[in-house]
């Protein structure tokens, strides 16, 4: 196959790549004195970098890449569309096949009761929308003042502003006055680091109830929602002990409170189901 990857030496795209790259959650000027590793090419689950070196790509590029590289049938399908209507919007009365075709897909796959699709161009800005989509939804039920999000210290939802906040992560707080108003955090469920003497399920019965305690201390009728990861990813791969989700949806169900299940990395089969 024909390859359209400029192979100029390592350390002259390096070089570029220092001078005109900037990276996330990365320091770049440490990064630019050590240099990026340049990946050029991948196939199934192996990366090639510019020297020629094989990786196995653990992390499925982003946590996106569940279906591997290289998928033929892909790359035939997103040309083929290319040519026939590379884009349209859907915002005023319009639509199209593929925006219907992919919800219908998707309503199909997903769980009884999940039958309607908002797209967004990234999990960052899918919990923007989130955020505006709860608090929306109460204030159209008349209860504008139930605006509150309630959260988990080392999430991670997104990088944007809204996204952000919903995240605990406060190194990220300390960058451009994170959290915007009405997010509240309460503690994570991550046995292994913070479970002391208590079995793991003690433990995600206590971390759970946190989310009640937290209701009762900011008023049932001023949360919105529960925002959490089902399996947290960037906070560091934490399954939480087997009570916490069931006690979870008891307190949601309880309160009436909306819970917004982030699998933007664990979602469509990357657990395995
Ligand atoms: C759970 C979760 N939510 C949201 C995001 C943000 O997604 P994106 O990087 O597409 O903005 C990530 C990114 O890794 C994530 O792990």
């Amino acid at each position: 196959m024909a390859t359209i990857t400029n192979h100029m030496p390592t350390s002259e795209l390096q070089a570029l790549d220092a001078a005109h790259h900037m990276h996330p959650f990365t320091h770049g000027v440490g990064l630019g004195a050590k240099g990026a590793r340049v990946i050029t090419r991948a196939d199934g689950v192996w990366l090639t970098d510019s020297d020629g070196h094989r990786i196995l790509d653990g992390m499925a590029g982003l946590w996106c890449v569940n279906i591997g590289y290289g998928r033929k049938e892909l790359a035939q399908v997103a040309a083929r569309q290319m040519e026939e209507l590379p884009f349209y919007n859907t915002f005023f009365q319009t639509t199209h096949v593929p925006a219907i075709a992919l919800s219908q897909k998707l309503a199909e796959l997903a769980p009884e009761g999940f039958n309607q699709v908002f797209f967004a161009g990234s999990g960052s800005e899918a919990n923007d929308t989130n955020l505006r989509m709860v608090r929306t939804y109460w204030a159209e039920k008349g209860q504008p003042d139930r605006n509150i999000v309630i959260s988990r210290w080392n999430a991670y939802h997104g990088s944007s502003v809204g996204s952000g906040s919903l995240g605990g992560m406060k190194g990220m707080h300390m960058q451009g006055g994170l959290p915007i108003p009405n997010i509240h955090h309460i503690d994570q469920p991550n046995w292994w680091a913070e479970g002391g003497d208590m079995t793991p399920e003690e433990f995600g019965l206590e971390r759970a109830r946190q989310l009640e305690a937290a209701i009762e201390e900011l008023g049932p009728d001023r949360v919105a929602a529960f925002i959490a990861e089902p399996v947290q990813g960037a906070g560091g791969v934490i399954v939480p002990p087997e009570t916490y989700w069931p006690e979870i949806q008891r307190i949601v169900d309880k309160y009436g409170i909306l819970l917004i299940a982030d699998e933007v990395i664990c979602g469509f089969g990357r657990t395995g189901n």
